[in-house]
């Protein structure tokens, strides 16, 4: 659903990568887009010596295969490259839909600039519209899983404990009539639960494909 959209997206945000550029490379579908077109700039020689830290075990595996430098070191990433499930008005994100939410939000947090690239039908004047994916440690998960909900949402884990994140954990999606970003921080005290699918305040440009073109929305910063 949506190609157009995030091909449009992914090809106006990949204008910003430079050869000799280290980037952090996100997860999911939009972000595969924007890897193929990197993987074709590379094998053509207009880029080179691109290094990029990769977000998940799959992202990794697609960027070695196109010639991208695989670095585990979060030094000086000039831009990091990736997707939402979910943005507002605000540049506010919800992320984790593929798994990848831990590694993701480090390696945003130690990025000089955060691209996001979206369709436009994940946008929302308030974020409501999808489940908030939660990691949690897998010991006494059903606990932790109660304690989410005592905020007021119903919360299942992702494939019934099926789904495993790279780090070996369970996702819990939970879903809030409105998921106020303030529940980032009382989601994380929670006891188990390793990260939430909040990034507040994190994304520096959204590249919104929409009606087969590009906008590119500048986030101020609060
Ligand atoms: C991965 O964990 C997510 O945060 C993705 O960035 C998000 O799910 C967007 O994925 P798509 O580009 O496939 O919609």
């Amino acid at each position: 659903m949506f190609e157009t959209e995030k091909k449009i997206a992914a090809s106006e945000a990949i204008k910003y990568v430079k050869s000799n550029i280290k980037i952090g490379l996100g997860t999911g579908s939009t972000t595969k887009f924007f890897l193929d077109s990197l993987g074709e700039l590379i094998k053509d020689g207009t880029l080179k010596n691109i290094t990029g830290v990769p977000t998940s075990k799959k992202t990794e595996e697609i960027a070695e295969s196109y010639g991208i430098k695989i670095e585990n070191n979060l030094d000086n990433i000039e831009i990091d490259f990736d997707g939402a499930d979910e943005y507002d008005i605000y540049g506010n994100l919800i992320k984790g839909g593929g798994g990848a939410l831990v590694r993701e939000k480090i390696v945003a947090y130690n990025s000089k600039n955060v691209y996001i690239m979206v369709d436009e039908s994940k946008f929302s004047e308030k974020l409501h519209n999808f489940p908030l994916p939660v990691e949690v440690i897998p010991f006494m998960e059903d606990i932790t899983k109660n304690n989410i909900e005592k905020l007021g949402g119903k919360c299942s884990f992702r494939n019934n404990k099926k789904f495993i994140s790279d780090n070996g954990n369970y996702i819990i999606d939970c879903k809030f009539d409105y998921t106020d970003v303030a529940y980032e921080e009382k989601i994380k005290m929670i006891p188990g639960v390793v990260e939430v699918g909040i990034f507040k305040n994190m994304a520096t440009k959204i590249f919104e494909g929409k009606n087969n073109k590009c906008n590119v929305i500048n986030i101020k910063k609060s």
